[in-house]
């Protein structure tokens, strides 16, 4: 090798080097925007005005007002809004753009790989009491659509802030009825009503049902306690979200959740056999409340 070539081949590996430091870096700025940076999806009104933007709007109007939208797949009193705030859109209460860039995923639930279409499905099914929609029935494209337009410009496959309901740490002490009754009765029953029954006005709710017929079923990860203390401790009394303390969001959950609701659709006739096979996590389910035995209707 004369010095020439020598030159030549340093030069080359030193540009490689660089190249590849510049890489990491870059790598190591895309982690960490994608760590810090929220995602703030779309404004309506940039909802584009064609075929695509009128499919965005059926599947928007559906998730704001199933009962109307979407109603023959509803067996309940509630809307999909009910639970992930602002049509979908409010971080820290399951938002859409989260969820859709994390899909197709494994869900330990039906224990597979579930598409997206597969998770509305299990929402329609258990959250809303009802019948899920075909995967290629118009509603579900819809759905799908409009997921798809809030998550545009998202990175996908990583969990964006503000994912799912925010983790909460374990109560000091063990959640309590007692406790959970009086926490309901200074912050919930104004709106939810005291017998958790929601505020009918004309045909639907303004304020949604928490327990009873018109409620979630007890197959819906609302009626998990931890579930429902982190989406209550982040998003209840409606506008204070934050404002009750760890203690008082386990208790209330576990109130909420030592109420008769619909039947969880597994069950074959047997409550003991519907707990042991589904319910091995913290729910109320199969326990007594007072004489009752939760699951079993009165
Ligand atoms: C100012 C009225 C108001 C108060 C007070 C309030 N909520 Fe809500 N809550 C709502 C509304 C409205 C929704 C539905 C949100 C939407 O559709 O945008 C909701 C939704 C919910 C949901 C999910 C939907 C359902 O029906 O299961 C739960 C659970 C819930 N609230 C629990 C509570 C608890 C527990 C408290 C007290 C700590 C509370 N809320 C206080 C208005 C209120
Ligand atoms: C009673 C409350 C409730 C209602 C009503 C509800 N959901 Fe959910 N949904 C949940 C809960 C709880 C989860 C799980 C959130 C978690 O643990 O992170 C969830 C999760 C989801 C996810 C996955 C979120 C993620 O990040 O993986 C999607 C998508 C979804 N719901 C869509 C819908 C649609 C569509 C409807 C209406 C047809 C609906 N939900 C109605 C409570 C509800």
């Amino acid at each position: 090798m004369n010095m020439k070539q020598i030159l030549i081949c340093t030069s080359i590996i030193m540009y490689g080097q660089a190249a590849l430091a510049q890489k990491a870096e870059h790598a190591q700025a895309v982690t960490e925007a994608i760590k810090i940076k929220p995602y703030l999806p779309p404004t309506e009104d940039t909802i584009p005005d064609n075929e695509f933007g009128a499919m965005v709007r059926f599947g928007r109007d559906i998730f704001i007002d199933t009962q109307a939208h979407a109603g023959k797949y509803v067996g309940n009193g509630l809307n999909c809004v009910n639970c992930h705030l602002d049509a979908g859109r409010l971080a820290n209460s399951a938002p859409l753009w989260a969820a859709w860039v994390k899909y197709p995923a494994y869900r330990g639930k039906n224990k597979m790989v579930n598409i997206m279409q597969e998770r509305f499905q299990g929402c329609f099914k258990y959250s809303m009491n009802g019948k899920a929609p075909a995967t290629d029935s118009k509603e579900l494209k819809a759905l799908t659509s409009y997921a798809f337009w809030l998550a545009q410009g998202a990175p996908t496959g990583v969990d964006l802030p503000g994912r799912g309901y925010p983790g909460l740490a374990k109560p000091e002490k063990k959640p309590d009825f007692k406790r959970g009754k009086q926490v309901f009765a200074e912050n919930c029953v104004l709106c939810h009503g005291d017998k958790g029954e929601g505020t009918r006005q004309n045909a639907g709710y303004v304020f949604p049902p928490l327990w009873g017929k018109d409620s979630f079923n007890w197959g819906a990860g609302m009626h998990r306690i931890n579930t429902a203390a982190a989406f209550i401790r982040a998003n209840m009394p409606l506008g204070k979200g934050g404002s009750l303390s760890n203690q008082q969001a386990w208790d209330v959950a576990y109130y909420v959740n030592s109420h008769e609701r619909p039947q969880d659709p597994r069950f074959k006739g047997d409550v003991a056999a519907t707990k042991a096979a589904y319910h091995q996590h913290q729910c109320r389910y199969g326990d007594k409340s007072g004489n009752h035995l939760l699951g079993k209707k009165p």
